[in-house]
């Protein structure tokens, strides 16, 4: 698997040469960290020093990408499937002995090709709402205690969900997963106010347009060197997560 940093189980220091801010034994759930934004998630937080557990439905690439980056926690589920919330949160908190930061990152686009609303499936629009939704809102809400726990802790706790500009701007064709994402965007905002007195930041950051297969599959034509690096929008992201996070001592496990 070709992956965008070399790793090899290193754990930084709280300020590396590159000039990241280091994440020492801070505990991040990732979902889609099989490919495109969420590998480049899982190994910039690996590199940061922070324990990443993560989440896919294909389990051999989940194994495969569990040996190459040293210390991660593969686990194989489908976060649009309501049985397979629990299964997940279970060994999140157990892989990782708690956790202080979610990022609900994986996506579907709906129907592809992508289609204009009067030719989109119903089963295709559940997919959209089951993956990009659903299955947030499921995981956030089984893992709440965790995160609450953490804030209470001082160590903080940020759920991130991950949006995009459709989420804002009514593009033809784009109606399932623009209309997934707006209610994303706007679940992310209301849960923002009601658990900022447990001290659990949610935040949701749209990443630009990235070169990824998602990405890919949804315009075809685009030339890849006009978009963003996968690597770029997580070294952003992971920024953006430990401006959000107090500073403080963590345990590195
Ligand atoms: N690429 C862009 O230009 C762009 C722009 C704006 C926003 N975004 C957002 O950025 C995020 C990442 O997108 P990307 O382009 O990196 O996508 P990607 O390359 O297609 O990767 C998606 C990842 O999610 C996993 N996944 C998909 N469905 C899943 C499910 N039901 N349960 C668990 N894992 C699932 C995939 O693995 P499996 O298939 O093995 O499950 C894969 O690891 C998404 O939220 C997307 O909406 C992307």
């Amino acid at each position: 698997m070709g992956l965008p940093y070399k790793t090899g189980g290193r754990v930084s220091s709280p300020a590396d040469a590159s000039g990241r801010a280091g994440a020492p034994g801070l505990r991040v759930a990732i979902t889609g960290g099989t490919s495109g934004l969420g590998l480049a998630l899982v190994c910039e937080f690996r590199a940061r020093g922070a324990e990443v557990a993560f989440v896919a439905r294909d389990g051999e690439r989940v194994a495969q990408l569990a040996r190459d980056v040293v210390g991660t926690h593969g686990i194989a589920g489908d976060i649009a499937k309501k049985e397979a919330i629990h299964p997940i949160t279970l060994q999140v908190v157990g892989r990782l002995g708690g956790l202080d930061v979610l990022v609900n990152n994986a996506s579907s686009l709906g129907p592809t090709p992508l289609a204009l609303l009067a030719d989109t499936e119903c089963e295709a629009l559940e997919l959209a709402l089951a993956t990009n939704l659903l299955g947030p809102f499921r995981l956030t809400k089984a893992l709440l205690g965790a995160l609450a726990a953490s804030a209470r802790q001082g160590r903080g706790a940020v759920v991130v969900n991950v949006t995009s500009d459709a989420a804002i701007t009514a593009y033809k064709g784009w109606g399932a997963y623009g209309a997934s994402k707006a209610a994303l965007l706007h679940l992310s905002r209301i849960w923002n106010d009601e658990l900022a007195d447990e001290g659990v930041r949610v935040l949701s950051i749209d990443p630009g347009d990235m070169d990824t297969p998602l990405h890919a599959l949804a315009v075809p034509d685009t030339d890849p060197a006009t978009l963003k690096r996968p690597t770029t929008a997580a070294r952003e992201l992971a920024d953006a997560i430990m401006t959000a996070l107090p500073a403080c001592e963590r345990d590195a496990g």
